[in-house]
């Protein structure tokens, strides 16, 4: 028996008691920027960006947000408003209820897995972020060369009990935020978190602009070199448009079953991803500007935020004090997205094995925790172990990087293609159209034809790519 159908009709909207509801449509606006706000936009966007060119892959980017993410975030919060229950059992309903197998609820069974395991290596990355803050603060980064910057991060991912310590301090602050529920946790960490988000970023974005290579930064992210492109690139574009809006892991259906029946699906869908992009395109303004300014190579990959961001800040004047504010930005920005990958799993334990909020938290993010030091070690003592190193494709991974490819590579875009599929042909046509609230309407038409032809297509090509 569930939560909600245990519950009387007291107080009661949407079958969800009130206190499992966002008190308005703003907050749950607030909530799933939270959640595609994070890590994705702030740390990769920006190096991604950087290694494939800048302008033309931002405008490819900017396409698949509109054309292929879009779509499905419209679909996963309406599966999990019209279910309203956690991913796994909002499938089951919804397919049954359609007239189709309940084996659909594989696709929620996927989402809360895979959410679950790249929460573990999540909180990892969210970890550095925590200890940066520490360590821009403390004045580490000021005046150092190259070899110091580099010598700071290195230290840090050789060092097991460093990483564990700001792992826990990280997965900590996730469970004491998601433990308190949705309205008095998640509602009120991101109406605190995410004004505060914004602020800071708009500072960087000021800061960028006194620098005298601001003028760069916007060439490189908004005039397109169509000769820098690769397909490679843009399948980074596209498999990013699903990670950066936190589709496919039946997250946006948590979220959505907590969403009041009276809000426009389409609306807040638009809004987040707007926001989200909005995000990622100031993190971009923000960082490359001080990234030329200080004479560095935009392309450095993953250590583009952890090794040449600081050496960049530690030679301008304020960069103490501003790379400190960059870091609690991006503390901020990874913690309201880790909040949102605790939440299907947490809220699948406790309606479905009837454990309270406070028991299923502490379970679910004891189990993440313990997942995420497999990759700690991954980047130290097991760098050596490659699990599947016997497959040509797998040489040289680590868990780490075996976690992330499957989940994002894998699972990520798999989700989002049967979230396109179930919406499209899985689904009745008129469950969809009355959810949405667009009945017979030409953009009705338009969101249906994508999701049920170009979505999927695009999604099956990214997917065969990146497996060839
Ligand atoms: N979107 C977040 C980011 O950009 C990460 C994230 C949160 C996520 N929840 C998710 C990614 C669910 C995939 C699925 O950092």
């Amino acid at each position: 028996m569930t939560a909600s159908s245990t519950t009387a009709s007291a107080g009661v909207a949407n079958g969800q008691p009130a206190a499992r509801l966002w008190s308005s449509r703003f907050a749950f606006i607030l909530a799933a920027t939270g959640s595609a706000v994070g890590l994705g936009n702030i740390w990769k966007f920006p190096y991604i960006t950087g290694e494939n060119g800048g302008g033309a892959f931002v405008l490819v980017y900017l396409f698949c947000i509109a054309l292929i993410g879009l779509p499905i975030m419209m679909g996963e919060v309406l599966i999990g408003r019209r279910g309203h229950h956690n991913p796994i059992n909002s499938m089951r309903s919804l397919a049954l209820s359609d007239g189709r197998s309940s084996r659909w609820q594989g696709l929620g069974w996927m989402g809360v897995i895979a959410s679950f395991i790249i929460l573990s290596f999540y909180s990892v990355i969210g970890g550095w972020a925590v200890s940066y803050v520490g360590s821009s603060a403390s004045g580490a980064f000021v005046g150092a060369d190259a070899d110091q910057v580099g010598g700071i991060f290195g230290n840090l991912l050789a060092s097991p009990g460093d990483l564990l310590l700001w792992h826990t301090v990280f997965m900590a602050m996730v469970i004491v935020v998601v433990a308190r529920g949705v309205r008095a946790g998640l509602e009120k960490a991101v109406t605190l978190l995410m004004p505060a988000l914004f602020v800071l970023l708009l500072l960087m974005v000021g800061y960028a602009m006194t620098t005298d290579h601001f003028g760069a930064g916007v060439d490189f992210l908004f005039t397109p070199d169509f000769s820098k492109l690769t397909t490679e690139g843009i399948l980074t574009a596209m498999g990013h448009a699903f990670f950066t809006l936190s589709l496919g892991m039946g997250v946006m259906m948590a979220y959505g079953s907590y969403l009041p029946r009276e809000v426009s699906i389409v609306k807040v869908s638009i809004a987040v991803s707007f926001m989200d992009t909005l995000v990622a395109l100031l993190a971009g303004l923000a960082i490359f500007p001080i990234v030329f300014a200080t004479g560095l190579e935009p392309g450095a990959g993953p250590g583009l935020i952890f090794q040449t961001l600081p050496l960049a800040f530690g030679q301008m004047t304020g960069g103490a004090f501003f790379g400190t504010l960059f870091f609690v930005l991006l503390v901020f920005a990874a913690w309201t997205s880790a909040i949102s990958l605790l939440e299907p799993l947490v809220s699948w334990l406790e309606e479905h094995k009837d454990v309270n909020r406070l028991a299923s938290t502490l379970g679910a993010g004891f189990m993440v925790w313990l997942l995420g030091i497999a990759s700690i070690l991954s980047l130290n003592l097991w760098s050596d172990f490659h699990p599947l190193g016997m497959f040509t494709m797998f040489e040289g991974k680590t868990i780490f990087d075996l976690l992330d490819f499957f989940t994002a590579n894998v699972m990520l875009p798999l989700g989002g293609l049967l979230v396109a599929l179930f919406v499209g042909w899985g689904m009745k046509r008129a469950s969809v159209e009355s959810e949405l609230g667009m009945e017979s309407s030409v953009a009705f038409s338009l969101w249906y034809g994508l999701v049920r032809y170009v979505t999927p297509l695009g999604v099956l090509v990214v997917f065969v790519y990146n497996l060839a």
